[in-house]
């Protein structure tokens, strides 16, 4: 596999999650906030049913393209190469963009469904035929295990998976998986820094370490996922929140204190399993 046809560019440091914002012109408002906040990269779904509110808050800020980075993916709904260029296509008119920074599959087909390698391989032709047409310069995956990067490989998909995205926080790391991406030179995104019901902050230890560092706990979460080697992905509706993640662009965490926070047991994981329990339609 190679990375030919991709977008080389540096990726961001930070993303904007736009899961789970307030509905309809309540995301526009919450993105044209986080992009008053400092935020030029936002994570979008099609399965988020937003993509037309987000996209008009981008329109409006009045930034060039060059100057934000958007993500968007393709729900499991749609597996197949036909379908994922058609709904890539539709989340591209619904933003009124020419083309996406990074399109990524959301979910793998479970490895307990018949003949999931190739469902998984007809879907990534697809995401190669949007790179191959302009309509996404980077292509990757979300949620994938070593098992299903491995089916991809061998079943001679041609181009890799820029990035990987997958949940990581404080609790929960993933570590057979990190290090399978950065053994490959996929780079990785977390989402959910904050945990399950955003628990991560309210944890002592977390709590114990945001004090000696004169931060905030969501500082220390954000800080600890970059410290893993991966990009936060991080949601808020709310401005005075929204300034202080970005904020932790700034903080990194000692050696000590990160081996501290892999210590934890695992913890404020969302249950999901990709094979096995990944989230209902
Ligand atoms: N690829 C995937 O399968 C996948 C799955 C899930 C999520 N994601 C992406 O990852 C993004 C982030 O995940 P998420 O939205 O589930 O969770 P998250 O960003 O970890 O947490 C969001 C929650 O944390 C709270 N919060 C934000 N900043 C805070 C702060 N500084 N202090 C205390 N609480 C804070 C928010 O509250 P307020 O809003 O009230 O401030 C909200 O309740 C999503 O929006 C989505 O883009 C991807």
């Amino acid at each position: 596999m190679t990375n030919a046809g991709q977008e080389r560019e540096a990726l961001p440091e930070l993303i904007f999650g736009t899961y789970g914002l307030p509905e309809g012109s309540g995301t526009t408002t919450a993105v044209a906030e986080a992009l008053r906040a400092g935020f030029r990269a936002f994570d979008c779904a099609y399965s988020y049913g937003n993509d037309f509110y987000v996209g008009r808050a981008l329109k409006a800020s009045g930034l060039a393209r060059e100057d934000f980075f958007v993500t968007n993916k393709v729900w499991k709904t749609f597996r197949g190469k036909e379908k994922t260029v058609e709904v890539c296509k539709k989340s591209l008119k619904l933003m009124k963009l020419s083309h996406f920074d990074l399109y990524l599959v959301h979910w793998p087909c479970p490895a307990t469904e018949d003949g999931w390698q190739e469902i998984n391989l007809d879907t990534w032709a697809g995401m190669e035929a949007l790179l191959a047409e302009g309509c996404v310069r980077r292509i990757g995956v979300s949620n994938f295990q070593p098992h299903h990067l491995k089916a991809l490989t061998e079943g001679g998909a041609g181009t890799k998976p820029a990035v990987n995205q997958i949940e990581c926080h404080p609790g929960f790391v993933q570590e057979e998986i990190v290090a399978y991406c950065q053994n490959a030179g996929i780079a990785l995104q977390g989402w959910r820094p904050f945990g399950k019901k955003a628990a991560a902050p309210e944890d002592p230890l977390i709590r114990s370490i945001a004090a000696q560092y004169d931060a905030t706990p969501a500082q220390i979460c954000i800080a600890y996922v970059r410290a893993k080697g991966l990009t936060p992905v991080c949601r808020s509706k709310t401005p005075e929140r929204m300034r202080e993640n970005f904020a932790a662009l700034s903080l990194a965490l000692s050696a000590e204190d990160v081996a501290r926070i892999d210590a934890m047991e695992e913890t404020y994981a969302s249950g999901y399993d990709a094979d096995n329990n990944p989230p209902a339609d």
